[in-house]
């Protein structure tokens, strides 16, 4: 017999998030809540144990393709309509394989970790007779939780939801944190006795606790350590708190790693961002998803970086916009860059302001400093691509690729017209259109000879009128 499956409740509509978004699935530190409860529930099965049954219902073909992206070995089950936590937990019942123990958690309460879930475990596994286990904390506001309503001795009697809880049992601060561990035996027993007559006509799952007393075997309620541990996400206030503090997780832990954060307060870091020694981050970064930022590289104040990683000691200057980017030791980028998705920078590349880069890559020390597109590109080594450069990568149909030799020098203000080849060595004069392939140590000019009339700009300011003088616009 398996001796624990887990449940994860996750059916529920979350009304009160105002969103078409399934509640389980909006982000906290850049991560879908439930992705957090699916690691703790795994964490808690070992690899390879099981089974792990996800309860979804409204929307449910989103939650469910989630989940067995993140946990494929995951089992869904369908409550629909959800009706209630205790009719989540029946839709699962068919799944649970015979196993001994069911613990339950709820997909909104994501900051939960392993170790508790271990310790409720242990505490029914040491405590035979006691029927199920559950978390609680005591927290100075309990709204919106369900209150623990114990009697004088501390024998837990029941839970009652805000809704149906009297003014006394409002005033209790022990709250129910939708954490349970229970035996099966008893769980099979009580979940066909529940009913729905309470404030919002649903199947309770915490009715059961009442009847663990009729049957002479309270429940246990376990107080957490941390009660941040138990913070349930039910609307977009609860979000951007649970957010706030794994943000704050992830810097502290990035501090003790020994990455330099000016002013803190002002830096965003979503859960998953890796920062080696000695990186310093100015103030107002932004660092989004898998970003990885290497030993003694500094990003710029005001940068945001997503899905991106930089080496070693590379400079990233202020106002920075990178995306899906690997940046090479040594490379300095910006200010004011911006580097798009599929963009490959080798050591000591330098990319200046206000150049754009997508699906580029530049090889070892190859520059392009001023005001430049470089797009569906590769360009060698030591290559010098001059102010005002573009590459013309899309024809109004499809796109193209420009390939640039090493040693090559770009004049200012030349177009490349994709799909064009560039030899190593070659010279491209500036202001040149290239529109055929350059060879190796070629020169490319295509500009108009130029011509000076002597005394034509005289001229010109005598046609405008007698002694007129270019002036400043003034419109
Ligand atoms: C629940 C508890 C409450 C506890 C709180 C802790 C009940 C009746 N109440 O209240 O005592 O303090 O959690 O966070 O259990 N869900 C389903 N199907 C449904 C309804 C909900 O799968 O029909 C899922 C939700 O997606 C969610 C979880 O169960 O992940 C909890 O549901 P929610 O409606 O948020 O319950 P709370 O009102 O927070
Ligand atoms: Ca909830």
């Amino acid at each position: 017999m398996t001796p624990t499956a887990v449940v994860v409740l996750a059916a529920g509509r979350g009304v009160r998030m105002r969103s078409t978004l399934p509640k389980v699935l909006h982000l906290a530190a850049g991560r879908p809540l439930i992705d957090r409860v699916l690691e703790t529930a795994r964490a808690v099965l070992g690899p390879g144990g099981g089974p792990l049954v996800v309860v979804v219902g409204a929307g449910r073909e989103a939650v469910a393709s989630h989940v067995l992206a993140v946990e494929p070995a995951a089992t869904i089950a369908v409550q629909d309509p959800p009706r209630g936590t205790g009719d989540a937990v029946r839709a699962a019942a068919a799944h649970l394989a015979g196993a001994e123990r069911v613990v339950v958690l709820s997909g909104d309460v994501p900051l939960l970790g392993p170790a508790t879930v271990r310790s409720l475990l242990a505490h029914l596994e040491g405590n035979p007779g006691v029927p199920v286990a559950f978390l609680t904390a005591v927290l100075a506001e309990p709204s919106p939780y369900g209150r623990v309503v114990r009697s004088t001795k501390g024998t837990v009697l029941m839970i009652v939801e805000e809704k149906d809880a009297s003014a006394v049992e409002l005033a209790l601060h022990e709250v129910n944190a939708g954490v349970y561990a229970f035996e099966r035996p008893f769980l099979d027993g009580a979940l066909p006795r529940l009913d729905t007559a309470n404030a919002q006509g649903e199947y309770y799952l915490t009715d059961v606790l009442a009847m663990a007393v009729e049957s002479g075997r309270p429940a246990h309620g376990i107080p957490v350590r941390d009660a941040a541990e138990i913070l349930g996400v039910n609307s977009r206030a609860e979000l951007a708190r649970v957010d706030g503090l794994l943000r704050a997780r992830v810097a502290e832990a990035a501090l003790d790693a020994g990455a330099t954060l000016v002013r803190p307060e002002t830096i965003t870091l979503d859960d998953g961002v890796a920062l080696a020694p000695d990186c310093v981050l100015e103030p107002f970064t932004a660092l989004y998803g898998a970003t990885r930022v290497g030993p003694g590289t500094r990003v710029g104040q005001g940068s945001i970086l997503s899905d991106t990683v930089l080496g070693a000691g590379v400079t990233v200057k202020p106002y920075c916009v990178i995306e899906k980017a690997v940046v090479a030791d040594g490379a300095v980028v910006g200010p004011f860059a911006r580097l798009r998705e599929g963009t490959e920078l080798a050591e000591g590349v330098h990319v200046g302001n206000f150049v754009e880069t997508k699906k580029a890559r530049l090889g070892a020390g190859a520059k392009a400093n001023h005001l430049t597109y470089l797009g569906d590109t590769t360009i060698g080594e030591r290559t010098n691509v001059g102010a005002g450069v573009i590459t013309c990568n899309y024809d109004g149909f499809a796109k193209h690729r420009t390939t640039i030799g090493a040693g090559v020098f770009v004049g200012s203000d030349v177009q490349l017209v994709a799909p064009v080849t560039v030899g190593d060595g070659a010279v491209i004069g500036a202001g040149t259109t290239v529109t055929k392939d350059v060879p190796a140590d070629a020169l490319a000019l295509s500009r108009v000879a130029q011509e000076n009339q002597a005394q034509g700009g005289a001229r010109y300011r005598e046609r405008k009128g007698p002694g007129a003088r270019p002036g400043p616009d003034r419109s």
